[in-house]
């Protein structure tokens, strides 16, 4: 999977033990290169895995040489996330806390599958992660990537040092590695294909309303077109596969929609959120591609799967959401529900159409050869065919219980039922 490889000269003679960091070119991940050779003594292979957020993966590997990786690897797997992380969540409706789409939580393990695989190839013995102590990812790292190769070892040096940030960036110019001279957002943000996540600086405080500046794909419905913008989705198999008619991959249906939805508001969440760790944050997302197919895709389940399969779904959604979330991507609990989750999907084959309007992305109507909507049955005009004399028959049956159960409460003679429920 990791592509482009690219060796720069081994700088030690002693063949030093290794290990895999997850490098993403910003600070954390570049002062723990040399960290991890000074403090640990390993040999550190760099991989960068672009999974939509805007990286270019040449000067990322240039600059992991440069701030002392023996070896820098990057791959190209959006399309990989896209069919094998968001569709699968896409086709279990996922929301974690029934509003955040997991954008960020769902690119974790396939980064940590990509690290996992690097070591087995350079022969490892650690994978390596930038995350803090404090959020989900470090969990989600560290999960996947044992859950994967148990025999492998976890370093997490941001967790370990005690530097600050002036500190990391004292460090970093004693090692030569250049710190980006842009004024320092506030914010801490994490972006891919699914979505973009936004948290710190003024956010931190939940009664305030996020100002304007955090937003980046999506436009504030204020400012959004006058005028409605429908657009159509096909499904195929509860993955969707066209957009207008027009046949597209994952990656670029995902694309489109990102942009055309963001350009009218559409998927903005301010999420107080449960984290697995045990602390309430407040993060704010974007997710319009997100927003409209996870509404299309439930409307187009609306139609064709029964009110059973429908309820039971739901639980089953809610606690998927909940594995992704807390880093079980790769669990049995997963792929047992996802077993589930792909029967369903046999006949989510249809259109959805969806209004977007000033922030909103509405479902304005829905077809499928599957569809359990019958006109005769549903109708209130000529033609019904709905045997509306079974239907007195049927609620005797069905409210058995409840009368008995009520009789029972009003009397506490249980004998006193008998000649109430015989026939009239
Ligand atoms: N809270 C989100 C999650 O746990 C996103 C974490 C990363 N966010 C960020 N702004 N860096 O999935």
């Amino acid at each position: 999977m990791a592509t482009g490889v690219s060796l720069a000269p081994k700088r030690h003679s002693m063949a030093c033990a290794k290990v895999v960091l997850a490098y993403s070119g910003g600070l954390d991940t570049s002062v723990a290169i040399p960290w991890l050779r000074e403090e640990k003594g390993l040999d550190v292979v760099a991989v960068t895995v672009d999974v939509g957020q805007p990286v270019d993966l040449d000067r990322v590997r240039d600059k992991a040489l440069r701030s002392g990786a023996v070896a820098a690897l990057a791959a190209d797997a959006r399309q990989e996330f896209a069919e094998e992380f968001v569709l699968p969540a896409l086709r279990a409706n996922a929301l974690y806390e029934g509003v955040y789409p997991l954008s960020t939580a769902l690119a974790r393990p396939l980064i940590g599958r990509h690290l996992v695989e690097v070591a087995r190839r350079e022969r490892a013995s650690f994978v390596a992660h930038g995350c803090t102590g404090k959020g989900n990812d470090q969990v989600r790292f560290e999960l996947s990537t044992t859950g994967l190769a148990p025999e492998l070892g976890v370093i997490a040096p941001a967790r370990e040092w005690t530097m600050t940030r002036e500190e990391e960036i004292a460090y970093a110019a004693r090692h030569g590695i250049e710190v980006e001279a842009t004024r320092r957002s506030p914010y801490s943000t994490d972006e891919n294909l699914w979505g973009r996540s936004i948290e710190c600086g003024i956010l931190e405080d939940p009664a305030v309303e996020p100002p304007e500046e955090v937003y980046l794909w999506t436009v504030s419905p204020g400012e959004a077109p006058p005028g409605p913008e429908y657009l159509t989705v096909g499904f195929e198999h509860g993955a969707p596969v066209s957009v207008d008619g027009r046949e597209l991959s994952a990656v670029r249906l995902i694309d489109e929609l990102n942009r055309r939805a963001g350009a009218h508001g559409v998927g903005r969440i301010d999420h107080l959120e449960s984290r697995v760790v045990g602390i309430k944050s407040r993060e704010v997302y974007e997710c319009p591609a997100a927003t409209v197919l996870l509404r299309a895709h439930q409307a187009l389940e609306g139609l064709v799967l029964p009110r059973d399969v429908l309820s039971f779904k739901r639980h089953v959604e809610q606690r998927y959401a909940e594995l992704i979330y807390d880093g079980l991507w790769f669990s049995p609990l997963r792929s047992a529900l996802e077993a589930f989750v792909t029967e369903t999907q046999q006949r989510i084959t249809g259109e959805v159409a969806v209004k977007l309007y000033r922030g909103s992305a509405t479902v304005a109507g829905r077809r499928s050869s599957q569809s359990l909507y019958q006109a005769g049955l549903a109708t209130y005009s000529h033609g019904d065919q709905f045997r509306r004399e079974m239907a007195e028959g049927f609620i005797y049956v069905w409210g058995l219980p409840s009368r008995t159960w009520a009789k029972v409460g009003e009397t506490a003679a249980p004998e006193a039922l008998a000649p109430a429920e015989r026939a009239p």
